[in-house]
């Protein structure tokens, strides 16, 4: 089984860097499964029912969310409708939507959980090891195809997760720092691993956002509203295959590619 997964889209830059590329890599890389993470694609904070629409529309079979799930209030109701739109597990309960989703791919049956990192981010989230814990264990009486994206600030906290499930989950790829990172392999037990995918958003600026606002904000410490770039955009995409049979990830290989100008 092929499962491409696309890192963080950022606003509209990201979205149609989408629009132009997925449908083309989804066709060229042969991938079975598509992941993408929507947190920021809706004016770089959340997502909305449309901009959902939009990736789903592009070629996403699942979109994951962060720390931003609720930045956007009309997903709301959206995330209850929509069971392939899923946000971090480990929130508090009765929240709407879902942590983790199976999906039936031409490969076989595969599922995609989300975590969300409780170390350097100003939410507090229940432990996502204990989650995971939980959450993996069931999921395997279904499927042991399970693709975890794990939305967290801490390189350490990463890794320490990827090696917590190594042996037990297909995948642990880390997202939301937007920069992707050259450490993506398959660790001893079968499970690949990558720090952050990266993201897919303007390549000239600070992690998808104007860098004239963020250096005035770092020069000056007020508040200075963010703005989005625009421009030629990056997309950051992870690729892996596995056996359907048994979970195991047997490649995983991270790329980030240019878009030029998909405002154009
Ligand atoms: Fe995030």
């Amino acid at each position: 089984m092929r499962i491409l997964f696309v890192g963080d889209v950022v606003g509209k830059t990201g979205r149609l860097a989408v629009r132009r590329r997925l449908p083309v890599l989804r066709k060229q890389l042969e991938a079975d499964l598509v992941i993408v993470n929507g947190e920021n694609a809706a004016g770089g904070a959340g997502l909305t029912p449309d901009t959902a629409d939009e990736i789903f529309a592009a070629g996403a079979d699942v979109i994951t969310m962060g720390n931003h799930t609720w930045d956007q209030k009309e997903l709301l109701p959206y995330l209850d409708r929509n069971p392939r739109i899923i946000r971090p597990l480990n929130l508090p309960p009765g929240l709407p939507g879902r942590g983790w989703v199976t999906v039936e791919t031409p490969a076989g049956r595969a599922a995609v959980l989300n975590l969300l990192g409780r170390v350097f981010l100003n939410i507090s989230p229940d432990d996502p090891f204990r989650a995971a814990d939980e959450a993996v264990a069931r999921i395997r009486e279904r499927t042991p195809v399970i693709v975890v994206d794990f939305h967290a600030e801490a390189t350490s906290e990463k890794q320490a997760l990827g090696w917590y499930l190594d042996g037990r989950v297909t995948a642990v790829i880390g997202t939301h720092t937007h920069v992707q990172t050259a450490d993506g392999r398959v660790l001893p037990g079968g499970t690949g691993y990558v720090t952050d995918a990266g993201m897919t958003g303007a390549r000239d600026s600070v992690i998808g956002f104007d860098r004239e606002t963020i250096i005035r904000r770092f020069l000056t410490q007020r508040p200075v509203r963010f703005e989005l770039a625009g421009g030629d955009a990056v997309l950051s995409a992870v690729l892996l295959h596995c056996d359907p049979a048994t979970g195991r990830c047997l490649d995983l290989r991270a790329f980030t590619e240019v878009v030029s100008d998909p405002a154009d």
